[in-house]
């Protein structure tokens, strides 16, 4: 299926439309208590937002373990989630993978909590490339070059990660944002809890951090049908093609790339992320 264009950024019509992606970009209203799990899609959304519930619901897995996450923490600029985010009672946990400008305006002047979890874009384009080959309504992905190429021109849906990452990196000295990356999370996810946890004023004892870390790793993840996305409809998503708890590791990128490929994505990302004014451990 074709994208369509919002404000220059490819969505699919299948999940968002116009009207819903216009509305939460200048109606939909941020409440100071709101946590917002923001990614490029592919570099840990699910897992963040498995870590947020856990964190929600002070280390207790009966939340992660008996409500779907796209329950927990829907995705606003999605048709279907954001009418259960607009439902959800506060304190609300929200999901997006909407690009600065397009998230809504009335966070700058709200409270609301954000945590940008990111990737080593070369293992969040290698996810995607194996991910979407499950979506019915998405194109398929084509060879990993012709993949790789759409990706490095921000040719697919919410359009470049370069962009998406310096339109966030620019609000870093907002107090109300935390950065994390996925290899954080993989180094050393109890030390990543307890700095989340800082951030969001959530006091949880040595107990439910070690239930939060036990409840959101890879394998608890993998075997929880409310997060690892099996009750996906058999006419949105072939389960035989792909899963969304595939490897789970970091540097996965290698098994797939080509010394060129590989080359050439460095070339592309030094263009567009020198003078960016953050580091990240992938570089
Ligand atoms: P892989 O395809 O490389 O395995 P998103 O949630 O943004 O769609 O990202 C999905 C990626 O995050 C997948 O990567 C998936 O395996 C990984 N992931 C999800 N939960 C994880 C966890 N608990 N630990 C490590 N990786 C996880």
């Amino acid at each position: 299926m074709a994208y369509f264009k919002y404000k220059g950024i490819p969505f699919s019509p299948e999940f968002s439309s116009e009207e819903t992606l216009s509305y939460v970009e200048n109606d939909f209203q941020l409440l100071d208590d709101d946590i917002v799990n923001i990614t490029y899609p592919k570099s840990g959304t699910h897992w963040m937002a498995e870590v947020l519930s856990l964190i929600q619901s002070q280390g207790d897995p009966s939340w992660v373990q008996n409500v779907p996450l796209e329950e927990r923490a829907p995705w606003i600029e999605l048709d279907e989630d954001l009418k259960i985010a607009l439902k959800n009672p506060p304190p609300r946990l929200l999901t997006t993978h909407l690009p600065f400008q397009l998230f809504p305006k009335s966070f700058l002047h709200s409270k609301a909590k954000v945590v940008y979890t990111l990737r080593n874009p070369r293992d969040a384009m290698v996810s995607r490339y194996h991910f979407i080959k499950g979506f019915k309504a998405l194109k398929d992905p084509g060879t990993v070059e012709e993949f790789m190429e759409r990706f490095l021109r921000g040719e697919i849906d919410y359009g470049s990660w370069f962009d998406h990452v310096k339109g966030w990196v620019e609000m870093k000295e907002r107090a109300n944002i935390f950065f994390i990356t996925y290899e954080e999370l993989r180094q050393d996810l109890r030390g990543s809890v307890q700095k989340i946890c800082h951030f969001l004023g959530k006091e949880l004892n040595s107990q439910q951090i070690d239930s939060v870390v036990e409840n959101a790793s890879f394998h608890k993840m993998k075997d929880n049908k409310m997060s690892n996305r099996s009750t996906m409809p058999e006419n949105v998503f072939d389960h035989t093609k792909a899963t969304l708890m595939r490897k789970g590791i970091s540097g996965d990128w290698k098994n797939l790339l080509t010394v060129a490929q590989s080359e050439r994505f460095d070339r592309v990302y030094w263009e567009n992320m020198c003078g960016v004014n953050m580091t990240f451990p992938w570089e």
